[in-house]
């Protein structure tokens, strides 16, 4: 089931001051196990038991210092003193287990409250206060709260360098803040932070990608993670063609983006007409940058199923390497299969597929 030719995802990788013993990053995955925001030891040991194989880990999203940045008081902050000590210890846990890391900082943006009935102090802020087209949840962000949400982000990034972090990633897919910014159905502004065009609503992004280049300085790698598609509505499309792409990516790399991280449910979907190149694949070639594809590697079923209960076998990755030796992308990042198997990567390398799991709901709810 498993190609012979694996051993190409087991290269190294070495950009700026990053080095990765190989192309297989642990995708950001929202565990909810961080009480108040502080992660837990159990946390670092988590993290910590997959750095040995992983080339990268992105860190589950951590939210940035704004009041409403979160709506899960179990997701873990990147600000405060206990926090970012709780954070410390995961860094240090990789780094002795041989790992690299970055963490993937976050703000929700506009939200429904959580399940539990949980809410942040004050209402939830975006571009427009809506949360989907036509559904008001939260407020619109003044000037004020745009500058302070972008000096947070800025914060964060230098944290993470400051903490021994390898890497930053910035959240701006999956239609959460900075994505709610790109997305014309959620951004109704008239003044500078909106428009007609999607480099008009870059531009909140762009000065989140300046002020996180500012400061971690030239050498520290930056990556974005984007997605045409939102967790609002799967259809959606930012850019509809390589020239709209193009356009939007262009400015963000001129900014600072080192690798952008292309977020799609299924990698093998081609994203536009007349060509089978995915979005990693576009987004490196439009811009000569590093890329990192994802979405249902060497699983079956697609991981928004995998909420609903729906359970994914070991598939297999023909069709990735087929890309990834064709030259796409450079990283390849896996979710599901390796938060339910710290041995995946191994087994994937020793040919060992008969011992793959599958991965099905249940596995969330442990931190194993
Ligand atoms: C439990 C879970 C939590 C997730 N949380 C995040 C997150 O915090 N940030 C993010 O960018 N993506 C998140 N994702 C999406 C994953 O990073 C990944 O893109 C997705 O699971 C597809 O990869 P897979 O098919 O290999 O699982 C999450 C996925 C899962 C399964």
């Amino acid at each position: 089931m498993i190609a012979m030719d694996v051993q190409t995802l087991f290269q190294p990788f070495s950009l700026k001051s990053l080095k990765l013993k190989n192309r297989i990053v642990m995708a950001p995955m929202t565990r909810s196990f961080s009480p108040n925001g502080i992660p837990t030891p159990d946390v670092a040991a988590y993290y910590g038991r997959r750095a040995g194989e992983v080339g990268l880990i992105v860190s589950e999203g951590t939210v940035i210092e704004r009041p409403a940045s979160s709506n899960d008081p179990d997701v873990p902050h990147f600000y405060g003193e206990r926090a970012l000590e709780g954070w410390r210890r995961v860094i240090d846990q990789v780094h002795a287990a041989g790992g690299a890391m970055a963490p993937q900082i976050w703000h929700m943006g506009v939200m429904r409250p959580h399940a539990s009935g949980w809410k942040p102090p004050v209402p939830f802020e975006g571009p427009s206060g809506l949360v989907m087209p036509g559904e008001r949840t939260g407020v619109e962000m003044s000037e004020a709260d745009i500058a302070e949400t972008v000096a947070a982000f800025g914060r964060a990034a230098g944290d993470a360098k400051r903490l021994g972090f390898d890497a930053v990633e910035i959240h701006g897919a999956h239609g959460y803040l900075i994505d709610q910014f790109l997305w014309a159905g959620l951004n109704k502004r008239s003044d500078g932070w909106g428009g007609a065009t999607l480099p008009e609503r870059s531009r909140f992004a762009v000065d989140v990608v300046k002020a996180v280049r500012e400061a971690v300085g030239e050498d520290f790698v930056v990556i974005l993670r984007l997605s045409q598609w939102k967790q609002q509505d799967f259809a959606v499309k930012l850019a509809k063609t390589p020239e709209d792409m193009e356009a939007w990516l262009t400015p963000l790399a001129e900014a600072g983006v080192d690798i952008f991280h292309c977020s799609q449910r299924r990698f093998w979907q081609p994203e536009f007409e007349g060509s089978d190149l995915n979005f990693a694949g576009w987004a490196k070639k439009l811009t000569g940058k590093a890329t990192i594809t994802v979405g249902s590697v060497g699983l079956s079923g697609e991981f928004i199923a995998a909420f609903q209960g729906e359970s994914s076998h070991p598939s297999s990755l023909d069709e990735l390497l087929r890309r990834f030796e064709r030259g796409d992308f450079d990283l390849v990042a896996v979710g599901r299969a390796i938060l339910s198997d710290p041995q995946w990567p191994t087994k994937i390398r020793e040919n060992r597929s008969g011992q793959l799991r599958d991965f099905t709901r249940e596995a969330l709810a442990t931190l194993s």
